[in-house]
């Protein structure tokens, strides 16, 4: 008989038995997990991730990491650039750091724009191996991001003062798996908080 927190032996079974295990053993409410936002400057991930991170702090239940855009880029990846390579290479630190985060059985709240899906799949791919991967698509319409706008980022790409951004002359591919995705053109904060806390609930991740 194992106890919760111990480790499952690998002679316990077949590799694939392990896995399967794995999955659901220790139960999902003790096992960490990435909340991973993507979508465009604007469509309210970080407004978003600051409501969650609050409710979990409150909960004091797990340790909770908030991996901003703007944070990770100011701490961890200030010599990247906005290219298509220095932004995957960016997503990917972030799914990293998340992926050391749930396999400590703790929180991580990422939220970066991420537009490409290949660093997206990779880092569901690493961060599923330790727990949980939700991936939350804020596809609020660019139209209302750019009336947004409040770093001037859209002005200044319209002025022609910056070039490569999101949604006006640099690509951004929508996930085609996420598991919530939420509008906030229609949606309130609370609502939205209330959308993912609902689908944590559902999937045994909180109590
Ligand atoms: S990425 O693509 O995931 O690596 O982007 P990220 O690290 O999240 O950085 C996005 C924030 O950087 C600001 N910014 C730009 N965004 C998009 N394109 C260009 N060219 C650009 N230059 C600066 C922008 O304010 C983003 O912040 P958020 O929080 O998304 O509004």
């Amino acid at each position: 008989c194992l106890e919760f927190d111990e480790e499952i032996p690998e002679w316990f079974a077949f590799p694939q038995v392990v896995a399967e295990l794995k999955k659901t053993y220790p139960p999902r409410h003790k096992q960490g997990f990435t909340l991973f936002m993507t979508g465009l400057s604007g469509a309210g991930k970080s407004t978003l991730a600051k409501a969650l991170y609050v409710k979990f702090m409150e909960m004091r239940d797990r340790p909770v990491t908030l991996l901003d855009g703007d944070i990770v880029r100011s701490n961890l990846s200030r010599e990247l650039n906005f290219s298509r390579e220095h932004r995957e290479i960016n997503v990917r630190r972030i799914g990293f750091v998340a992926s050391e985060i749930t396999k400590n059985r703790g929180i991580a709240i990422c939220a970066p724009i991420a537009p490409y899906e290949e660093s997206r799949r990779f880092n569901r791919d690493l961060i599923s191996q330790y727990g949980g991967y939700i991936e939350i698509h804020m596809n609020t319409p660019f139209e209302v991001c750019e009336l947004r706008d409040r770093k001037g980022l859209y002005a200044k790409a319209k002025q022609g003062k910056i070039k490569g951004v999101t949604g006006v002359d640099d690509p951004y591919i929508p996930p085609s798996e996420a598991e919530i995705t939420i509008d906030t053109s229609n949606t309130t904060q609370a609502e939205a908080a209330q959308m993912v806390m609902t689908f944590l609930e559902k999937k045994g991740y909180i109590k």
